[in-house]
């Protein structure tokens, strides 16, 4: 793929200027299906797809009598699956899309058009699983044959991977027979552990999980075999049996399948609601949407249906697709786009971090041009090359990351990332004794990171004091350490920023700064694994400095969440941070950890005499909830913040898990018997807290 390709993919809709460019338009669509159907890769991505189909369809719908025979539109998955040898019970449709509220609306229209009145039975609402359609056959209670969608008529038969899925056992525990339906992914968990196997197999990394799934389906004779997860969204009667009921709905069908021990999409965090119009199904979908980022696996959509069986008869199906069902597909968060360099750049703690720079693409609503590469390790297990195509993920808030590289798509003379032989930024030798690398000179060689971070929101809170003034006063020599802040002069101040009355409220910002209590100094103090949250669990156990200098890795360990390994490393930075701790107490800076509340407030506290664990993303109320405000509230309800589940632990706050897989921390909850809370009825305990 060329550049330009590339970046025209992420351009808006293509529009077709005659038949010529419809043909070709229909060509690519072909292509870029056998490749993804046939080859197992991706030639563009699916938001570059679904718009060159919208493109194609518009073209048709002007030119009925020019639609061409190979077109895409309207045939199962656009006529490029294979098909395979194995007849369907009844054909396996697929979707129609929307991608606007206006679209559903149009959609509703015509489904009341259809059925000749308002639709009285309600609407479904449920997750569109980013993964491989799958039919699974259950007799006598045992699961017996797996088959792909292929071309809706006729699948293959992909039996080799039962007993990997789960959510699809082999064995049920009633003796039914039915054919469960749905779709076959690997949770972002599995993608990862999978990954990992396939590169000790010497295998090319999965490009991202739907392909990784599709894949995996079809290979048959590998030498190792991938846990994948199964979530059925529909059920259809097998040898005319009675199971599902007869004229039970759709959310009847799917409850009766999770009662017959097969996993539904009703089990997954986005759950199956009903509702009764339209406009909350729409509701619904923004709910969905939210949730989307902090889902351990893929989502591109969410799916309407009318609910009532009798409704679904009435507007019946067409050739490709039901009549009473919709995807309303949400913006891209996985695209392709060409990886055009790698900066590295230090860190506070002096660690090298790689960042793809990208060709622009538009990923849930916004630019990205940047994305994290974690370590190198990380880049020789991907093997990635400078110029290739590679897959970006970004959802929500979360920082993009790039998954994998389209080999087949990789340019001739394409060159491995080159990785740094010295420190990027002072040029001095770097460590390589763990994954992540770090310049050898550490903290000293990120001065200036490492004073921004210490001057920012939650550390000493100098407001003001950005990354502008900070590199003028480390390159003036005037701030060496974070200690130096504190005996700068308002004329000094006055000269790096520019103007005295900034040097002034710099200077009075830097004096408030002095009075803030141990955990934030602390924290300032830039020592790798003490971030903000760590900081106050440790200050707050020791109470002063001078009892944090005294404390050997033992008496380190003691703080919730320092183990054997991370104890000895704090002990020996506290050492060598010697003479900054020395010049910040010279300067009368705070030492000691103040008591946030009164004994009696403490006392009254809703969290008093608890210790509470807080492990993945939050939800509900308190969605988007970082660590650190974690942290803050329940130890302003009374609590002690846990960084472990152990003994002393009360309550581990975690959201239900949707793959089912529960956290390692959840797992440890259930062994020794300590109360999981979901994000809401944590929310719910500390109500008074959150106005
Ligand atoms: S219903 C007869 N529900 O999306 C209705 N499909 O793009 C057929 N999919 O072929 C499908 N999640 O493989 C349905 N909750 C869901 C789904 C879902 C994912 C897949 C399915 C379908 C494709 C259409």
């Amino acid at each position: 793929m060329t550049i330009t390709t590339a970046v025209e993919a992420c351009s808006s809709l293509p529009v077709l200027s005659g038949s010529a460019a419809y043909e070709a338009a229909v060509a690519r669509l072909r292509e870029a299906s056998r490749t993804y159907f046939g080859a197992g890769y991706s030639l563009m991505d699916d938001a570059t797809y679904d718009r060159l189909l919208v493109a194609v369809k518009e073209w048709e719908a002007a030119h009925p009598d020019s639609v061409a025979e190979t077109s895409p539109t309207g045939r199962v998955a656009d006529g490029a699956a294979p098909a395979g040898d194995v007849a369907h019970t009844a054909r396996l449709l697929s979707l129609d899309n929307v991608f606007t509220p206006g679209e559903l609306d149009s959609w509703g229209a015509s489904f009341r058009r259809r059925l000749g009145h308002e639709p009285t039975g309600g609407f479904t609402v449920e997750p569109k699983m980013d993964g491989a359609a799958v039919a699974a056959r259950y007799r006598d209670g045992r699961l017996v044959q797996i088959i792909t969608r292929g071309d809706g008529t006729q699948g293959e038969d992909v039996s080799h991977v039962i007993g990997t899925i789960e959510g699809l056992p082999e064995y049920l525990p009633a003796p039914l027979t039915f054919e469960a339906r749905g779709e076959v992914l690997f949770t972002q968990e599995q993608f990862e552990a999978a990954n990992e196997v396939r590169t000790a197999h010497g295998a090319a990394v999965f490009a991202n999980p739907r392909n990784g799934a599709a894949g995996t389906l079809r290979a048959k004779d590998r030498p190792y075999r991938l846990a994948m997860t199964f979530w059925a969204y529909g059920a259809v009667a097998l040898d005319g049996g009675a199971f599902p009921p007869a004229g039970a709905g759709h959310a009847e069908t799917l409850a009766a399948v999770e009662r017959a021990g097969v996993r539904t999409t009703a089990a997954t965090p986005a759950g199956l609601h009903v509702v009764d119009t339209l406009e909350q199904a729409r509701e619904r979908v923004d709910a969905i949407a939210a949730l989307r980022a902090a889902l351990p696996f893929g989502i591109d959509g969410v799916v309407i249906k009318a609910d009532s069986a009798d409704e679904q008869a009435a507007v019946g199906v067409g050739s490709r697709f039901p009549y009473w069902a919709i995807a309303y597909k949400l913006p891209a968060v996985e695209r392709q786009t060409l990886l055009l360099d790698v900066v590295w750049e230090v860190g506070r703690t002096g660690v090298l971090a790689p960042t793809a720079i990208l060709a622009p693409v538009e990923l849930d609503g916004s630019t990205v041009t940047r994305a994290t590469l974690h370590n190198p390790a990380d880049i020789l297990r991907r093997d990635l090359h400078i110029g290739d195509t590679v897959t970006v993920h970004k959802a929500g808030d979360i920082i993009p990351r790039v998954e994998a590289a389209v080999v087949e798509l990789r340019p001739e003379g394409a060159v491995p990332v080159p990785l740094p032989s010295h420190c990027p930024h002072c040029g001095d030798e770097i460590d390589r004794g763990q994954e992540r690398w770090r310049c050898a000179k550490g903290t000293a060689c990120a001065l200036a990171p490492l004073i921004e971070y210490a001057a920012g929101r939650d550390v000493l809170d100098i407001d003001g004091l950005g990354r502008k003034y900070v590199d003028v006063l480390v390159a003036g020599g005037e701030v060496r350490d974070v200690a130096d802040l504190f005996t700068l002069t308002e004329e000094q101040l006055t000269a790096a920023s520019g103007s005295a009355k900034r040097g002034a409220k710099l200077a009075e910002q830097i004096r408030l700064a002095a009075a803030r209590p141990l955990s934030r100094v602390f924290c300032a103090l830039g020592i790798p694994g003490t971030g903000r949250s760590m900081s106050r669990r440790i200050a707050g156990h020791f109470g002063t400095m001078e009892a944090i200098r005294g404390a050997d890795a033992a008496a380190l360990q003691e703080v919730e969440g320092i183990g054997p390994e991370k104890a000895p490393v704090i002990v020996e930075q506290v050492a060598a941070l010697a003479p900054v701790i020395d010049k910040l107490i010279a300067a009368g800076v705070g030492m000691t950890e103040p008591r946030p509340e009164t004994a009696q407030e403490r006392a009254d506290g809703p969290l008093t005499g608890t210790t509470v664990v807080v492990t993945g993303k939050m939800t509900g109320p308190l969605d988007g909830w970082g660590r650190s405000e974690m942290g803050a509230l329940i130890e302003r309800a009374g609590g002690r913040v846990g960084g472990s589940v152990n003994s002393r632990t009360t309550y581990l706050v975690a959201a239900p898990s949707a793959s089912g897989k529960p956290s390692s921390k959840a797992v440890k909850a259930a062994e020794l018997g300590v109360e999981v809370l979901a994000p809401e009825a944590f929310a719910a305990l500390v109500a008074d807290l959150l106005d």
